[in-house]
């Protein structure tokens, strides 16, 4: 098929890719000319594990190519994705400025005799899909006949289609998807639809076919829960250093019973992406236009705000509350192992809170020193490896369980530290094993031994 995806970040890439993968014809639109440029000349613009390897193949044997045209993209095309940005806007509500424009765009373009399917893959709000559709219709300026979208005047369909990929994993989620959720009423673009995904779900798991608006929420409900379920273990370990129990152990013991599950039950230091604050913020935001109190999802938000700087917190109150000058190593920048996005990620609630402190702080991360550099510039050091950082380091910080992280090389961090300190967001070590080490170990949820 011939494929037409606009956008090409994070999961505009990865769509665009894996199509190609699959045998189709992917042309990939982004209004970034260097972006495009770089693409094009063979250079990945961002990191996922397995995406380059099939981006080259793909480019070489060119099924994949990369355009600022979009008039041209459009033509050649017979389902045209949408993966543009819907960051919130000034009240939190989605903003649909870049998808409604290209929508607009788009029907400008519409030829006499065309039928094309567009597809909404960016998460939107309920509704949506109609808007694009009436949108285009605008746009076409009465080229397309909305009466009778005849094969004269041009005729499409909009389809929900929402992605779940997760950043770090992200082509594995999109060439083994859990399920797939197609929003149509139309039975000719259920059918395309159905066609493009076949190879994506050989081993069985469900192409789900639902209306729009249920297919639109789905993608709010699936992240909000999730987000959920993290701010939910977060409480509970917070109860756990207060009650003096183990976090661990009462994560292993809810998660064994099957209606819980042993997944997303870790606590750490807060959500963070490029998705779930914005998505769990745009869902109440949307409750609140049909004016619905979501309560739930307010406290999730609240809880996870808080703990984004309950690691900071710890530390203070190790230092006596005088962090002025203090030398502290960051290891991890990243929202999360796997992936150099640092969009709303807690090391960086972490950095300004310590930096307001007065602490002077070097960080590593294997992937996302250089947007954080882009960010931050010269306000916090950086180092070539995890060690370097710890360099006469007060205390050791972890924001991000990079797998690289998990079993150092501890007689090398306690000859460059000048405290043994470690404050954990992640509780990847063993509080016993690290107590021997002679450590003093904070980690969240979990006994605080060595005091
Ligand atoms: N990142 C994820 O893990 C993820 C997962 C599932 C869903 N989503 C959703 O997918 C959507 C896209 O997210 P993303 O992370 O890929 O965003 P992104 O910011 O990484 O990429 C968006 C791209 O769109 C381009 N763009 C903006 N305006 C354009 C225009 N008019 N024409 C052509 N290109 C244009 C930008 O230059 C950029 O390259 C969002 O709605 C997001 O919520 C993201």
């Amino acid at each position: 098929m011939k494929i037409t995806v606009i956008g090409t970040g994070y999961v505009g890439l990865v769509t665009g890719t894996c199509f190609a993968e699959t045998g189709n014809n992917v042309t990939c639109v982004d209004i970034d000319k260097r972006k495009v440029e770089r693409l094009t000349a063979g250079e990945i613009t961002i990191y996922e594990p397995g995406l380059e390897k099939i981006f080259l193949r793909n480019l070489k044997e060119e099924r994949l190519r990369f355009t600022t045209d979009l008039a041209e993209a459009f033509d050649e095309a017979e389902i045209i994705f949408l993966a543009l940005p819907t960051p919130p806007g000034e009240d939190g509500s989605a903003d649909l400025k870049y998808v409604l424009g290209v929508a607009r765009q788009l029907g400008a373009m519409f030829k006499p005799g065309q039928y094309k399917v567009v597809v909404d893959k960016s998460t939107v709000p309920v509704g949506t899909a109609d808007r694009v559709e009436k949108t285009i219709i605008e746009g076409s300026g009465g080229k397309i006949n909305t009466a009778e979208r005849d094969e004269q005047s041009g005729v499409f369909d909009v389809v929900a289609n929402p992605e779940f990929l997760r950043e770090g994993v992200a082509v594995d989620d999109f060439m083994k998807p859990d399920r797939v959720i197609i929003g149509s009423a139309s039975e000719r673009a259920n059918k395309l639809m159905g066609e493009l995904y076949a190879p994506f779900v050989r081993q069985g798991n469900p192409v789900i076919y639902m209306d729009k608006r249920s297919a639109e929420l789905t993608k709010y409900a699936s992240n909000s829960f999730l987000a959920t379920k993290i701010s939910f273990m977060n409480e509970i370990a917070r109860l756990c250093e207060r009650l003096d129990a183990d976090v661990d152990m009462v994560r292993r013991g809810m998660g064994s019973d099957g209606r819980i599950g042993k997944r997303f039950l870790f606590p750490g230091i807060g959500y963070g992406g490029s998705c779930f604050p914005k998505d769990v913020q745009a869902l109440v935001k949307s409750a609140e236009e049909v004016q619905y109190d979501f309560k739930i999802l307010k406290s999730v938000m609240e809880v996870n705000q808080g703990q984004k700087l309950h690691l900071v917190s710890k530390l203070k109150k190790y230092f006596g509350n005088d962090l002025k000058n203090k030398k502290i190593a960051l290891w991890g920048l990243a929202f999360k192992p796997n992936t150099d996005d640092i969009r709303e990620a807690p090391a960086l609630a972490m950095i300004e809170s310590l930096l307001k402190e007065g602490a002077q702080i070097t960080a590593y991360d294997p992937e996302a020193m250089k947007n954080v550099k882009q960010l931050l510039g010269d306000k916090i050091a950086f180092s070539e490896n995890q060690y370097d950082c710890l360099e006469a380091a007060d205390a050791l910080l972890i924001a991000t369980e990079w797998n690289e992280f998990r079993t150092p090389d501890f007689l090398k961090i306690v000859s460059k530290m000048r405290q043994k300190v470690i404050f954990d967001g992640r509780n990847l070590f063993d509080v016993a094993a690290i107590r021997k080490l002679g450590f003093y170990y904070e980690s969240i949820g979990r006994p605080v031994l060595n005091q």
